[in-house]
């Protein structure tokens, strides 16, 4: 048996545990927009197949040239595409490592210490409320972030919040700017916010030599496996970064699909008409579940309190329905009492609510 995974979408895994085949899985534990990838971005990869037989463009100037009027930034050199934010988050640890500490909000997604801890940095954990939120109905939320030690701290942010699926108002976020030397903010599920109820910093960027944002593609367009995300900052910051890393983290296809999806406006469209209408029917669904608590999400994914341990009730829904859940065991202040799942198209949900139902209600009578 391979080790338990600590992101989702591990296929091979919870295969051999619901003893099946990988491609058999309905997968619930990454959190991909289920109607994608668009027409626009496969097209623009069959397009791009031709260009393999050379190096991509090391200044990805094409590219950035789309991003930079499509956040509204005066210069392309404020844009710097990555080979997805994994990827970025290796640079931005690179540089809050040099910083005297550096603050997370917990729970956090996982490759935010694997960046920290590659290059040193010294972290401080501060908690994120989540059992009070069990009873709200808004997936609007505050956060308190400790005073730093010194005027050379960093902090990380991830904004919607990634497992809880909460959002935090740009106002709330703006005073850190002052208190901490460097910021960043990873704004990977952003997207599926429609424009007008986004809290992004983007706008920022050009007011805040010490802020950067993170933007991926992978998930709103479903191209985790193609590797594609992008950074807003100072163009000072990012050519240092340029000159760290290898000179062509992006590849060509990737590049492609990137301009393609930006000017798809009927993707973006659907894709938040269909979340809209799959996230207020799935969540009073899992509601009605006994020993689940859903907690509203502003994303495409739901942090679940549960009452059978995460890991049992995974276990469980793979060998009976063979459906996979993200269990919460590498969110340490999670641990067994919480599951996420993703948000996928209404049969699928409704696959989910009546394994989730069959599990509980057998677990309720025992
Ligand atoms: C909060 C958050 N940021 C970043 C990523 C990684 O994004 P990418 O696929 O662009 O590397 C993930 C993936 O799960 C995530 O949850």
């Amino acid at each position: 048996m391979t080790t338990r995974p600590i992101h989702g979408g591990n296929l091979n895994w919870a295969a051999q545990l619901a003893g099946c085949s990988p491609s058999v899985i309905l997968d619930f534990s990454a959190s991909i927009n289920p109607l994608g990838p668009p027409d626009s971005a496969i097209s623009a990869i069959q397009r791009g197949v031709s260009s393999l037989q050379h190096y991509p463009d090391p200044n990805y100037s094409q590219l950035r040239e789309r991003l930079a009027p499509w956040h509204q930034l005066s210069a392309s050199q404020w844009v710097l595409p990555g080979n997805g934010v994994a990827e970025l988050l290796s640079w931005a640890g690179r540089e809050l490592a040099q910083c005297d500490r550096v603050y997370l909000m917990t729970p956090a997604f996982r490759d935010y210490t694997r960046a920290l801890k590659a290059f040193g940095a010294k972290m401080s954990f501060c908690k994120l409320d989540v059992p009070q939120m069990l009873n709200q109905v808004e997936y609007r939320h505050d956060f308190v972030i400790d005073n730093p030690i010194s005027d050379n701290c960093g902090l990380i942010l991830n904004n919607p919040h990634n497992p809880t699926g909460q959002l935090f108002s740009r106002e709330k976020i703006l005073p850190y700017l002052d208190k901490f030397a460097l910021v960043v903010v990873d704004e990977a599920f952003m997207d599926f916010l429609p424009p007008e109820e986004q809290e992004s910093l983007v706008g920022d960027v050009e007011n805040y030599p010490n802020l950067v944002v993170l933007r991926s593609l992978t998930k709103f367009y479903a191209l985790p496996g193609l590797r594609i995300g992008y950074a807003i900052a100072n163009p000072q910051r990012l050519q240092q970064w340029q000159q760290w890393r290898d000179p062509w983290s992006v590849n060509c296809l990737a590049a492609e699909a990137a301009m393609a999806v930006l000017d798809d406006a009927k993707f973006q469209t659907q894709t938040r008409d269909w979340l809209q209408t799959a996230r207020s029917r799935f969540y009073q669904d899992l509601k009605q579940i006994p020993g689940l608590t859903p907690i509203p999400s502003a994303a495409n994914f739901f942090l679940v309190a549960t009452e059978m341990p995460g890991s049992q009730l995974q276990a469980e829904l793979l060998k009976q329905a063979q459906i996979l859940i993200r269990d919460c065991l590498s969110f340490p202040e999670l641990g067994e009492g919480y599951f996420r799942t993703a948000i996928r198209q209404p049969q699928d949900n409704e696959k989910l609510q009546q394994a989730l139902l069959k599990v509980m209600e057998k677990q309720q009578i025992g």
